[in-house]
């Protein structure tokens, strides 16, 4: 069950595999006051079909928002409407959660490819964090209490090991997901950057790896479900403070090391103090 006591969250992504999950099993805890804008690019197409149904059954916590990651307009438009539901409350909590998988190599990834993996899953992200930020900034002011958490105001970017510099090379032989990685890479360095921006503001931000899970994404090969992958995130996310600002963990907690780092002595996944990890568990690693 999970750990988040947020109040007023976003996700996006929401109508499949990991997004849609996350949305269930936060609209299924008992947080009273809990709302969630379920976003994702296609509301009334057959891919929403479950979390409509989902949405349906709990009508007063999830209202579905469209929002395509790839469409700077969208972006702005569903930050309008959000921004016109929350009224004075803010937004305790973003889940840039939606992101796309393009397999290849340097030989063989197409220019379309390598841009359409970065417009959503790096531009997209920076843009709704951008658009999301006044939100995020109320809910930090108003929750009167010192330090960071998720229940106050944090942005959550679901990253992949794959998108870890020092971990990646060893796997990239039998998983070659060039623009993906490279996508994810890019998004780690966003989210290092745009928790040195929110750090003034107390809004909390660092990136989060699933472990390789059964969506359409992981494919069939995951060791993991998406049920098990998500309670696990949502237990690490429930117990974030400030020491987590700027890092990357994976679903279990563990820190994942973003850079090539030969020294013992090394910087947490991407932000401070903690243990480099030489050896990647199967769950965790794997798949990207
Ligand atoms: N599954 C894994 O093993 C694994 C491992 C590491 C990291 N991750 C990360 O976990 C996150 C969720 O992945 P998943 O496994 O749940 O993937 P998934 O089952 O393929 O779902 C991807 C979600 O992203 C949405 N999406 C794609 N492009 C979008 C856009 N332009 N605008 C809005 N939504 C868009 C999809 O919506 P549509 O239905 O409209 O396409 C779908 O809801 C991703 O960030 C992924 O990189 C997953």
């Amino acid at each position: 069950m999970a750990e988040v006591k947020a109040c007023n969250i976003l996700i996006t992504g929401a109508n499949r595999g990991l997004g849609l999950e996350t949305v269930k099993q936060l609209s299924q805890d008992s947080c009273p006051k809990r709302h969630i804008f379920a976003t994702c690019r296609d509301p009334d197409g057959p891919k929403s079909e479950a979390l409509r149904e989902l949405a349906k059954k709990h009508p007063s916590v999830i209202t579905i928002i469209r929002l395509d990651a790839d469409d700077p307009c969208s972006i702005k438009e569903s930050a309008k409407k959000v921004g016109s539901l929350l009224g004075n409350s803010g937004l305790n909590l973003l889940l840039n959660n939606a992101a796309i998988l393009a397999k290849g190599t340097i030989q063989t990834s197409s220019v379309e490819d390598l841009k359409n993996t970065f417009n959503t899953n790096v531009i997209g992200p920076l843009l709704i964090i951008k658009e999301y930020l006044p939100y995020l900034q109320t809910a930090a002011k108003a929750s009167g209490t010192p330090g960071m958490s998720c229940n106050k105001a944090a942005v959550i970017n679901i990253s992949t090991v794959g998108g870890s510099i020092s971990t990646m090379p060893s796997f990239y032989g039998q998983f070659p997901l060039l623009p993906y990685c490279v996508s994810k890479a890019g998004l780690n360095m966003l989210t290092v950057l745009a928790a040195e921006e929110v750090k003034a503001d107390q809004i909390l931000c660092m990136a989060l790896h699933p472990g390789w899970v059964r969506t359409e994404l992981g494919g069939e090969k995951a060791p993991l479900e998406p049920k098990e992958s998500v309670e696990g995130m949502l237990r690490v996310i429930g117990s974030l403070t400030e020491k987590e600002h700027g890092g990357f963990l994976d679903y279990t907690g563990k820190t994942i090391p973003c850079m090539m780092q030969h020294n013992t002595s090394v910087q947490n996944g991407c932000g401070v103090h903690s243990v480099y990890i030489k050896s990647t568990s199967k769950k965790q690693a794997g798949r990207p």
